[in-house]
C-alpha cells in the first residue's frame, strides 16, 4: 500500500563523487522489496513532485531503507545536504519490484542502476547462484563490498581501470558466464543489449527502466514506454514505467 509519511534520516555519506548513500528510518521498510522505489519530496517547494529513488537495501529488522542516488538536479542536491536526525517526506513504496526466480542468475547493474541489485541479491534464495555483473565509469566502485557479501561480483569499467574494460556485456563474454534468468537495471543502451542477448539465448530477462522516470507517480507522462501487448484500460501499446513498472519482462517492451 502506498503512503506519504515523514521519515527520519539515520545517516548519510558520499560514497563516490556526487553519489550519496542515505539510510532512512521508516515503517515503509516493512513492505519494501527489491526493484521498488520511493518518492522523496524536496523541502524547497518550487515543485510539488517527488523525486523517484530506488531502494538499495532494507535492513534486517525491516524498519529502515537505504537509498543510493546520484545528484542529478536541485532536488537530489538538497537531499545530499540532509544529516542524521533530519526529517524527510517520502511516498512509497512505489512500483512493482523484481520477481525472485531462477537457479543461476545474472544481476546486472550499470552506474546508478547498481543499487537495486543489492537488495535483489539479498532477497533471492540462498540456493540461487548469483552472478553480479556491474558496470562503472572508473575505479569509484561504490557498493562493491556490499555486493560481494551476496554473490560473485564481476566488474566492468569504461576506462579499464578495474576488471573488464568496457561494459557489462563485455564482462559476460570475458568471463564466459551463463544464466537462466537475468535481472538488470541501468542506462537504455545497456538494457537494449541485454534484451537482445536474452532473446538470442532464449532466456528470461527482467529489466528495470527506473532511470527513465521523472515524477515517479503517474503525473508527468514523461515515462511512457511502448509495449507489445495492448494496455487493458487505454487500449494502446504503451505503459507508464512508474506505475506499470519499473520492472518489465524484456520481451514485453520495445526499447
Ligand atoms: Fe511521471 Fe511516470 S514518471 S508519469
Amino acid at each position: 500500500m502506498k503512503k506519504k509519511i515523514t521519515a527520519t534520516v539515520l545517516s548519510q555519506k558520499e560514497i563516490a563523487p556526487r553519489i550519496f548513500d542515505m539510510w532512512i528510518a521508516t515503517e515503509l521498510a516493512a513492505c519494501a522489496k527489491a526493484g521498488q522505489f520511493i518518492g522523496v519530496y524536496p523541502k524547497d517547494r518550487s515543485t510539488l513532485l517527488p523525486r523517484p529513488i530506488s531502494i538499495c537495501q532494507v535492513n534486517d529488522k525491516k524498519d529502515a531503507l537505504r537509498i543510493v542516488y546520484r545528484i542529478a538536479g536541485q532536488g537530489t542536491a538538497e537531499f545530499s545536504s540532509y544529516q542524521e536526525g533530519d526529517s524527510v517526506e517520502i511516498l512509497g513504496t512505489l512500483g512493482n519490484g523484481f520477481p525472485t526466480e531462477g537457479k543461476k542468475v545474472f544481476l546486472m547493474g550499470g552506474g546508478i542502476g547498481i543499487p537495486p541489485m543489492l537488495e535483489l541479491a539479498r532477497e533471492l534464495p540462498a540456493s540461487t547462484e548469483k552472478q553480479i555483473i556491474v558496470g562503472y565509469r572508473d575505479d569509484q566502485l561504490f557498493l562493491k563490498e556490499d555486493l560481494e557479501k551476496n554473490g560473485t561480483v564481476y566488474i566492468a569499467t569504461e576506462d579499464g581501470s578495474v576488471g573488464t574494460k568496457g561494459n557489462v556485456m563485455n564482462a559476460i563474454e570475458e568471463n564466459h558466464l551463463q544464466a537462466d534468468v537475468i535481472f538488470a537495471c541501468g542506462p537504455m543502451p545497456m538494457l537494449r543489449a541485454i534484451k537482445k542477448y536474452a532473446e538470442e539465448k532464449k532466456i528470461k530477462a527482467y529489466i528495470s527502466l527506473e532511470e527513465h522516470m521523472a515524477c515517479g507517480v503517474g503525473a508527468c507522462l514523461g515515462c511512457v514506454v511502448k509495449t507489445k501487448e495492448v494496455d487493458h484500460h487505454s487500449h494502446v501499446h504503451n505503459a507508464r514505467i512508474c506505475t506499470d513498472g519499473p520492472v518489465f519482462d524484456a520481451e514485453e517492451v520495445e526499447i
